[in-house]
């Protein structure tokens, strides 16, 4: 997927929006008139779909998605940007699981659960495309700055595309070394309110702890603690979802606002989308508790492993707010201005 110039590339999103929102109305019409030649279809569309979705995705989240913020630098856009960037990550999970139950969807049965699973997914990525046709995309078209952004980014993505296929290093971000002291020490000299900032620190501990505690458990077969990994889960995701809430109302939009660097944007926006990817995972395992709840006392189930690889991702997103985003926007005077002022609005409930 290399494109020459960035015409291209809008004229390829564009004829993709169109693509999913005509898929969105043939599946509802095909759904009402219980259309059963085209449900026997299904298995390979959506397959198809699960393919381009991922490049269609991937162009907006590497191209168009920092042009808006950098370009723009206006609250309200990040704050949209920030919301349909989380989106991909929970539309992405949700769909990969759809996928994983691809044997229903190929029965061609109507009459399945997961025909309305399909049907919320399809209603949900229709209203995500429709934002962005109808409210990100316009605001972008009328400034000159976002389109010269696009075009460097274009090439940014286009080069380390073709690295990738060359086998050579992806863009990846390489976390600073500094210790999540050293951020508490520097929000402190600089922050009038920096109690949230020692909370949320408090909490990326308390991450890492849980992950110990969970991996301990494990290792030693401990059955009372399995006995109890309903309400582990339950009061996690409840805090979990506080602590998100934060860092995208706050952390995250100072971070975007005040530091007008690609590394550090694209760093942000991958953090949120996996806190869009974890909200999404944590739910579904909710929705699934009665194999945990069944596990108490047997501990090789696969729910179990997937809690682990979910505890351990949480764990790397953790570190690399603590060492790489936290202390960058430390350090930045315009985004600790940012901050602050995000904290009293979101305080306050503005
Ligand atoms: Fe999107
Ligand atoms: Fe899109
Ligand atoms: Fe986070
Ligand atoms: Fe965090």
């Amino acid at each position: 997927m290399i494109f020459q110039n960035i015409e291209n590339a809008v004229a390829k999103i564009a004829g993709e929006h169109r693509l999913i929102s005509d898929y969105v109305e043939r599946f509802a019409s095909a759904h009402e008139n219980r259309d059963k030649a085209f449900f026997k279809e299904l298995g390979g569309f959506m397959a198809l779909m699960q393919r381009d979705l991922a490049d269609h995705f991937s162009l907006e989240e590497r191209v168009i998605f920092p042009a808006a913020v950098n370009g723009l630098k206006d609250h309200d856009i990040t704050l949209m940007v920030l919301n349909l960037q989380k989106e991909h990550g929970s539309l992405e999970t949700r769909l990969s699981e759809i996928m994983e139950n691809r044997y229903a969807i190929v029965s061609g049965r109507m009459e399945n659960p997961i025909i309305e699973t399909i049907a919320d997914f399809l209603r949900d990525l229709g209203g995500h495309a429709k934002i962005e046709m109808h409210d990100l995309f316009p605001a972008m078209d009328k400034n000159i700055r976002c389109k010269t952004l696009m075009q460097r980014f274009l090439t940014l993505f286009s080069e380390n595309e073709k690295k990738e296929k060359d086998g050579g290093p992806g863009l990846k971000s390489a976390p600073a070394a500094d210790g999540k002291k050293k951020v508490n020490d520097d929000f402190a000299a600089n922050l009038n309110d920096y109690t949230t900032v020692v909370h949320l620190s408090g909490e990326h501990e308390l991450i890492a702890k849980n992950v110990t505690r969970f991996e301990r458990a494990l290792r030693e077969e401990d059955k009372d603690f399995f006995a109890e990994l309903s309400i582990f889960m339950e009061s996690l995701e409840t805090w979990l979802h506080r602590h998100f809430i934060t860092e995208e109302l706050s952390f995250f939009p100072a971070a975007l606002n005040g530091i007008l660097d690609y590394e550090m944007t694209m760093t942000v926006l991958n953090l949120q989308k996996e806190h869009g990817v974890f909200e999404t995972e944590i739910e579904s395992m909710r929705k699934n508790r009665h194999a945990i709840l069944g596990a108490a006392g047997y501990i090789k189930n696969p729910l179990i492993e997937r809690i682990s690889l979910f505890l351990r991702a949480l764990k790397a997103h953790a570190i690399l707010e603590m060492n790489y985003v936290f202390p960058a926007i430390a350090r930045d005077d315009a985004c600790r201005n940012l901050l602050v002022k995000y904290l009293k609005d979101m305080k306050s409930g503005a």
